[in-house]
């Protein structure tokens, strides 16, 4: 026997423990908040939330289920006008049929993870002379295998991030987003894990991991909000991205189907996961750091493991990676939209 094999025969057996203990302490660490827990300890020392969105008109993106339905639903019953958009027509009229007055809920059929499509949502509100007061950009997707789009994009990256920055930029240019607008990303704690790596955003071939994939493109919101914040820095506008714990809805029935059937009866419920979208609107509370994330109506840190904060990304590096993605923008506001009726 050689000597390093007389070694290796002294020496315990190698652990491999390591994934399982991972596993362990990420349930540990996160559960008790992000689970409706956490939302039940949480809401104790809330004061009531009485939002009043009377004359408001709201838009939010995948409206139809989920924690955007709640949030959507939550808006028509304080008296706002909302705008659903989502791919199915049907799955919008049967929404709009639950809430307290359908006849306040305006379905807008489009495909959040195609660029043609939301500019030409974006066209279509235009043409009907729509101000938004609250934009909800909440579509997001979480995708095991990667699929492209048929127009070439990861999807994931097109839907939870290139989307978002598109339509919000289409707005604008448009003049559809109100002086005093609202608008609220809708995040996740799986940012947390994941630091940023603009060029990584789109990956497509052997080195995707749709995991990764989700928390890059949910971390591009974070940076997202920063830009636009400091963008429209003295503005009435106000820009916030949240995250909603963890909520028992269709999607993540879909896409992480073990994680719901192990932790269901403490997932939270749609209202749960929406209430900070909810508060962000009605309260439109100072936030303290340009780069923040809001849960459980409270600002939080954008960063809670060290490594991700070594990333030298920046929200102007993102956002340059996007136009290169989505055409380059005119400058904001540089011509009125009387002169780009049919452009
Ligand atoms: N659930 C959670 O635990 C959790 C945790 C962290 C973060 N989030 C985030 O919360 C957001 C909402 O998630 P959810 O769980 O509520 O999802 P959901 O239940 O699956 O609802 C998704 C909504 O988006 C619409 N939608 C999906 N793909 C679309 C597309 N390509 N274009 C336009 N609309 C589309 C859906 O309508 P159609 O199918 O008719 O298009 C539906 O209205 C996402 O950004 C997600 O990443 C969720």
């Amino acid at each position: 026997m050689s000597a390093s094999g007389q070694a290796s025969a002294s020496l315990p057996p190698k652990s491999n423990n390591a994934p399982l203990k991972k596993i362990i302490s990420f349930y540990v660490r996160f559960t008790p908040s992000y689970s409706k827990i956490g939302f039940h300890a949480r809401s104790l020392f809330w004061r009531r939330l009485d939002a009043d969105f009377r004359g408001q008109t709201w838009l939010v993106v995948g409206g139809s289920e989920g924690i955007g339905g709640s949030a959507a639903r939550s808006a028509v019953a304080a008296g706002a006008t909302v705008i659903c958009v989502g791919r199915d027509p049907r799955k919008i009229e049967a929404f709009a049929g639950s809430t307290a007055h359908p006849q306040r809920v305006i379905g807008e059929v489009a495909d959040f993870s195609l660029v043609a499509s939301v500019r030409e949502l974006a066209a279509r509100l235009q043409d009907r002379g729509v101000k938004v007061h609250v934009l909800v950009n909440n579509v997001g997707i979480q995708k095991r295998d990667q699929i492209l789009t048929r127009e070439g994009l990861e999807t994931s990256f097109a839907t939870n991030i290139l989307s978002h920055y598109l339509f919000t930029r289409e707005l604008l240019e448009r003049g559809l987003l109100a002086e005093d607008a609202t608008v609220i990303e809708t995040s996740s704690g799986g940012m947390y894990n994941h630091p940023m790596v603009v060029k990584d955003l789109n990956i497509t071939g052997s080195g995707y991991l749709g995991v990764r994939a989700y928390g890059l493109s949910k971390r591009a919101q974070v940076m997202l909000t920063e830009y636009w914040r400091r963008r429209f820095a003295g503005s009435q506008r106000r820009f916030y991205v949240m995250h909603p714990g963890w909520v028992d809805t269709a999607a993540v029935g879909r896409s992480m189907p073990r994680f719901r059937e192990t932790l269901k009866s403490v997932l939270r419920k749609d209202p749960q996961g929406a209430d900070t979208i909810v508060y962000l609107a009605a309260a439109r509370p100072p936030q303290k750091a340009d780069e923040a994330i809001w849960f459980d109506r409270k600002e939080r840190a954008a960063h809670i493991f060290p490594r991700t904060r070594q990333s030298t990304e920046t929200p102007e590096s993102l956002v340059a990676y996007l136009d290169g993605y989505g055409g380059a923008p005119a400058p904001l506001g540089s011509r009125p939209a009387a002169d780009r009726q049919g452009s």
